[in-house]
């Protein structure tokens, strides 16, 4: 978001700053999905919601889950709220007080660790390398696991590398995971539908149904159907969560706007098809950007197997010096220099847990992606 506004900044002092920061569609929410929100709204959906979301979503989340993971929630086992985002923070802190941990496989989204902080609890951090395609190991987490842990976080396909866990990995994690049951499982599954290598997505509600009873599946409109703004985000867990997490989300914002809900239901219950050729798009524009970024000496890229992010490792490109004079020494100083001197924006990989990465949103259209590859080649040209 920060890195976000600074280029926004550069724009408004009319510099053409191509801003990669953020994992937000450039598709436009699909029109029958807007029509629904049309409709909700002129039929008198404008009144105060459910706090756990309106029957109809409720009802379209269940069969969702159903029909997407084999995993049959009844209603008191659903969520929906302003965005995974808050469902993530009302479930942290429903159940985090002081001297918790929060296990975070590395790379992370970088929410985690700042909403478990704000509950008053550590996250522990689990490095992942690009050799064990940045999966966390079981005896990694094995190793991680103290009496103060209450949550494991599992986020596949992963932002910001893209990584897809098969269902044979989780399977590993829940016979770990069987040794501790104090450990409550996070699946933020919101990448869920963008997998492009052909590969399943695998959830560890369904994978090790035993475990289910400590298990949050999240997941979300905004990255499925190019609805970021209308913030719904939901989730499928044990009852006894769901209803702490209500208390959590009914005195900080109550339900979701109910225009929103109607448009999340008409996404969730509509063609699919859209889905399909959005993913196919995103692989397309992830190819041809870890090509492009490949090819820069210093610079290795691998092409993402989901989701819309691509994540060099820049560190063969650190210690050199810029045209500004100034030596780029790491990846928040590139990412700097990338905005203020190539009037690229993205994001450093430190603040996903991985120092000596960039992360760069393929989520936009292809010839501005096609342009931030030629300034970034040039750019790092430029450095001695
Ligand atoms: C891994 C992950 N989880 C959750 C979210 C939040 O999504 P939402 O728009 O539903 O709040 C994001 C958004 O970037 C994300 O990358």
């Amino acid at each position: 978001m920060a890195a976000a506004a600074r280029a926004r900044a550069l724009r408004a002092q009319g510099i053409d700053v191509i801003s990669l920061t953020l994992g937000e569609p450039a598709f436009p929410t699909p029109p029958h999905v807007i029509e629904a929100a049309h409709q909700a709204a002129l039929h008198g959906e404008t009144k105060y919601p459910p706090v756990n979301g309106t029957p109809a979503l409720i009802q379209a989340v269940r069969a969702k889950f159903q029909r997407d993971s084999q995993l049959d929630y009844s209603a008191d086992e659903i969520i929906v709220g302003h965005g995974a985002r808050q469902i993530i923070y009302d479930a942290l802190t429903a159940s985090l007080e002081p001297g918790c941990e929060v296990i975070v496989p590395a790379p992370y989204w970088n929410a985690y660790p700042l909403i478990a902080r704000m509950a008053g609890a550590e996250p522990v951090f689990l490095p992942c390398s690009a050799a064990d395609g940045y999966l966390p190991r079981p005896e990694t987490i094995n190793a991680a696991i103290t009496p103060r842990t209450r949550w494991l976080m599992l986020n596949f396909p992963n932002n910001p590398t893209g990584a897809v866990c098969s269902a044979a990995r989780l399977a590993d994690i829940a016979t770990v995971m069987r040794a501790h049951p104090q450990v409550w499982i996070m699946c933020d599954d919101i990448y869920e539908h963008l997998i492009h290598d052909g590969s399943a997505h695998a959830t560890m509600a369904a994978v090790a149904p035993d475990l289910a009873s400590r298990v949050l599946t999240v997941s979300g409109v905004s990255k499925t159907y190019a609805m970021t703004g209308w913030r719904v985000g939901f989730a499928g867990g044990p009852a006894r969560l769901i209803r702490a997490m209500s208390r959590v989300q009914g005195q900080s914002t109550g339900g979701v706007s109910p225009v929103a809900q109607a448009a999340a239901v008409a996404a969730l219950e509509g063609p699919q098809d859209l889905v399909a050729r959005m993913r196919t798009t995103y692989a397309a524009r992830g190819q041809m950007v870890a090509a492009a970024l490949a090819a820069i000496p210093g610079v290795r890229c691998a092409a993402p197997r989901a989701a819309f992010y691509v994540f060099p490792d820049i560190s063969g490109v650190l210690g050199r010096t810029a045209p500004s004079g100034k030596v780029l020494a790491t990846d928040a100083e590139l990412a700097d220099a990338l905005l203020a001197d190539a009037h690229v924006g993205c994001v450093h990989g430190a603040a996903f847990g991985a120092p000596g990465h960039l992360r760069i949103s393929t989520a936009a259209d292809d010839e501005p992606l096609r342009e931030a590859c030629r300034r970034i080649a040039t750019f790092c040209a430029s450095l001695h």
